[in-house]
């Protein structure tokens, strides 16, 4: 088991991505606290994961995420990884056409969000260390044609950047920061995208290795980030897109 005796927060725990991950992370020995916002969902993984702590809390309450931080602490004693998972994505409209507020909201849950909860966990790495990993986005490496969801790739930008500054203003504590930059993978986010048969046929063609995504994929690369697999790794940030930022 890769994180025997290992405490790990997972945020956007409730679904897709985040619930893939806790659930191997809880099959490779894990201790593991899931948060999202939505309590009933939350219940709802809680069931079909087993074995799993949780704490609901919105990521863009400062005091909902100190209290996930405290109440993982309360229960398991330590934290050794944090996966900035949780995340929304916008109404598509072209730039000029985005509110203020809609603009915020993306950034408050998808950038800020993931500064305050690496802010409440880092004071409790700096005795023995811990990883961190960011889930950015393709969106996050390179401009897509028809995208526009710009807020979302601000978001996302920065989270890749951010995951360098991290690395290195943490290293000296063995605080290892890394980020993984899924392209399309088939989640409730993307359920709107994926409605028709030519829109899932579009979808597959954006992607060399000829098909999306699944959670499990995402889940398995966050897994080798923090794991001891990847000690030497820090401040990396991989594509997980069947080849689609290479082009
Ligand atoms: N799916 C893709 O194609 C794709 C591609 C690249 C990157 N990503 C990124 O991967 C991450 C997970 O995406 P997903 O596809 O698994 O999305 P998802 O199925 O829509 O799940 C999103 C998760 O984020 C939580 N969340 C949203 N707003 C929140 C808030 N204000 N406070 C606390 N939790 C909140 C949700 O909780 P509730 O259930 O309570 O709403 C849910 O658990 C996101 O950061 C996304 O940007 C996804």
């Amino acid at each position: 088991m890769k994180l025997a005796g290992k405490v790990a927060i997972i945020t956007g725990g409730s679904r897709g991505i985040g619930k893939a991950t806790a659930k191997l992370f809880v099959k490779e020995g894990a201790n593991v606290t899931i948060t999202s916002k939505d309590p009933k969902r939350l219940q709802d993984a809680v069931k079909e994961i087993g074995n799993v702590f949780s704490v609901s809390g919105d990521i863009r309450n400062e005091s909902d995420v100190q209290n996930v931080v405290k109440e993982t602490l309360e229960k398991f004693g330590k934290i050794d990884i944090l996966v900035n998972n949780a995340g929304i994505f916008p109404h598509v409209k072209p730039l000029h056409k985005i509110l203020e507020k809609e603009w915020n909201e993306v950034i408050d849950v998808n950038l800020t969000g993931q500064f305050r909860f690496t802010k409440a966990v880092i004071p409790h790495m700096e005795k023995n260390g811990g990883c961190i990993i960011n889930v950015s986005s393709d969106a996050g490496l390179k401009a897509f044609e028809n995208f526009e969801a710009d807020a979302y790739t601000a978001s996302k930008g920065a989270l890749v950047l951010l995951t360098k500054a991290w690395a290195i203003e943490y290293a000296k504590w063995k605080i290892r920061v890394n980020c993984v930059c899924p392209g399309m993978v088939e989640t409730d986010m993307t359920k709107p995208y994926l409605s028709t048969e030519s829109d899932r046929d579009m979808a597959i063609s954006e992607h060399p290795i000829g098909r999306i995504g699944t959670p499990e994929d995402v889940a398995k690369a966050i897994l080798y980030f923090a794991s001891d697999d990847s000690s030497w790794v820090t401040g990396a940030v991989l594509p997980l897109d069947g080849g689609m930022a290479a082009r």
